[in-house]
């Protein structure tokens, strides 16, 4: 073979692996509102950064006539590139091959992936659209998902690892996303469950479609299994490439710092007038944030679901921060089984990967009910005091209203570890609200008295007066300083700059055990 065929060999199979499965199912994936595996790579990336690697791996089986039906890259597309300038590995499943259906080779090519971002120290991510394991190989597919999970595992809080889930990801292949750091879903064709409607149908009797069961909005609104919900694949790149801005590419790095117009000291004093007069009227928390953070920008995470807790992340200063707060326009921001969940997860993300804390709290306690008491609320709630006495990463909490018994504890108060805590001049801080509070000391005293009404109005009244403010744990050093709302921006960014050098370690263990 003369060296120009041999040139041209290489041309030609780098065609062939171009087409995947060939341009007819390109064109059905096109139909359907997908774009193929490839066309994903190019709209996510930096364009020209990608670089491919085992394009022309195969697989190895022969039974079922595989060996007849070989594609190069055997149904994943993997490889680096670059988000914003900024390195990244990634893996793409190509449901024009085999249903895009995981086997051995194919688990081979992601793994390597994964290990090269791990070695390198940068983020991966995962495009799927898969029919799951590849029947024809059995085992070895099990396998495959197995060595994935593994890994997904060893790199979880050393390099941030993304899914996004834009068409089928059923039965066992769920586990992969769920271990990642994030999962997006892509509104309409994406779907996630263990066991599918037919087989839900057989064994329960029960009838539900596939969206019902695990479209984009379940997942996002009801289980909390994703964090994001996309229009379309564009929105979802859109979505991945804002994630990525906010986080560093791995445990040992800082987030980038992204300085805007925004001074530190810029602060639109209209943020005095969100907490309203009466302390039992709600109102919208993010409208706190996006009065204190650089550009009022904030990207929530996890928006559809626990709404009575907000995460998600923002700037000051530049400076990338994780936000937690309580949402008093949601069952009066309560903490619940799934706002447990949802604010352990993100605090502890944020620990991973050095992004400072920010919480603003205004919570009056925890959901009351069999069904919380039931389902866990104990064990749930008990994982946000552990997130954040865990977390050593710098730890500011605002205190914009109410701070009630163990919810203001668990919820970063100063003695469960945050490093600075503000409190505003609205902010009540006690063991539980007046209602509740003179029901229990003044029992006796209210059932004697001639007019209850009055007597219990009269005592609620005092105990609003006397407890219901940041003054008493102010003198107590259990709040740093009681602070005008329009002086929070300016108070964040100084705090960042002295926490900036913040080194705390905690006794060395093999790892602790979260309540679950
Ligand atoms: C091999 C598969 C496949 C699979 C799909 N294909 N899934 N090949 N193994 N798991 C092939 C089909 O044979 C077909 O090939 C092509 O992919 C496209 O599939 P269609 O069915 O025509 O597409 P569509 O109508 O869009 O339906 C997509 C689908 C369906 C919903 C994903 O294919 C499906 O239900 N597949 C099986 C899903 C499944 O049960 N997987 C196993 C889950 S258990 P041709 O050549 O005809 O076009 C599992 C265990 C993991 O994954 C455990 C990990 C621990």
């Amino acid at each position: 073979m003369s060296k120009k065929d041999k040139f041209e060999r290489l041309t030609n199979m780098r065609e062939e692996a171009k087409l995947g499965g060939g341009e007819e199912r390109i064109k059905q994936q096109h139909e359907k509102g997908k774009y193929s595996a490839r066309e994903r790579i190019e709209k996510l990336l930096d364009q020209g950064s990608f670089v491919e690697i085992d394009e022309f791996v195969v697989h190895r089986e022969t039974a079922f006539g595989m060996d007849e039906k070989q594609v190069l890259g055997d149904g994943v597309i993997t490889g680096c590139g670059t988000i914003d300038g900024r390195k990244v590995f990634i893996f793409s499943q190509d449901f024009t091959v085999f249903g895009g259906s995981l086997a051995e080779m194919y688990g081979d090519k992601i793994v390597k992936v994964m290990q090269m971002a791990m070695d390198a120290g940068a983020p991966c991510i995962g495009l799927n659209d898969s029919g799951g394991a590849r029947i024809q190989e059995g085992v070895k597919s099990l396998v495959s998902y197995c060595n994935i999970f593994r890994l997904n595992t060893w790199a979880s809080g050393v390099i941030p690892q993304i899914s996004a889930i834009m068409g089928p990801c059923a039965g066992g292949a769920v586990y992969s996303p769920a271990v990642t750091d994030f999962t997006l879903m892509v509104k309409g064709t994406s779907h996630m469950f263990i066991t599918g409607p037919e087989v839900i149908k057989t064994v329960t009797g029960e009838e539900v479609t596939f969206e019902e069961l695990g479209g984009a909005m379940t997942h996002n609104s009801v289980s909390g299994v994703a964090q994001f919900a996309s229009e379309d694949e564009d929105h979802c790149f859109e979505q991945i490439r804002k994630l990525l801005s906010y986080i560093p590419s791995n445990n040992l790095e800082d987030p980038p710092r992204v300085m805007s117009d925004c001074s530190p000291d810029d602060m639109d004093e209209s943020v005095d007038d969100i907490v309203p007069d009466d302390p039992n009227k709600p109102y919208d928390m993010r409208d706190v944030v996006a009065k204190i953070v650089d550009n009022g920008e904030f990207f929530e995470v996890h928006e559809h679901w626990a709404k009575n807790m907000i995460v998600g992340f923002a700037r000051v200063d530049g400076r990338s921060i994780g936000i937690v707060g309580n949402q008093p326009a949601h069952l009066a921001g309560t903490l619940d089984i799934n706002a447990s969940d949802k604010c352990s997860r993100f605090v502890r993300f944020c620990d991973a990967f050095n992004i400072p804390v920010i919480t603003f709290m205004d919570v009056p306690g925890y959901l009351p009910g069999t069904a919380q008491e039931w389902g866990g609320i104990i064990r749930h709630g008990a994982k946000i005091l552990y997130a954040f006495a865990e977390a050593t990463v710098p730890k500011i909490t605002i205190i914009t209203r109410k701070g009630y018994g163990g919810a203001f504890d668990v919820m970063s108060s100063r003695h469960i570890g945050a490093d600075l805590v503000y409190a505003w001049p609205t902010a009540e801080i006690a063991v539980m609200g007046p209602d509740g509070a003179i029901n229990i000391i003044f029992r006796k005293e209210i059932a004697a008295a001639k007019n209850k009404e009055k007597k219990r109005a009269a005592l609620v009244k005092e105990y609003r007066e006397r407890f219901a403010n940041p003054y008493i744990a102010a003198g107590l050093g259990y709040i740093d300083k009681v602070i005008f709302p329009h002086e929070t921006r300016s108070l964040i960014c100084k705090g960042l700059d002295v926490l900036a050098s913040k080194r705390q370690s905690r006794p060395p263990k093999k790892h602790g055990n979260i309540p679950l």
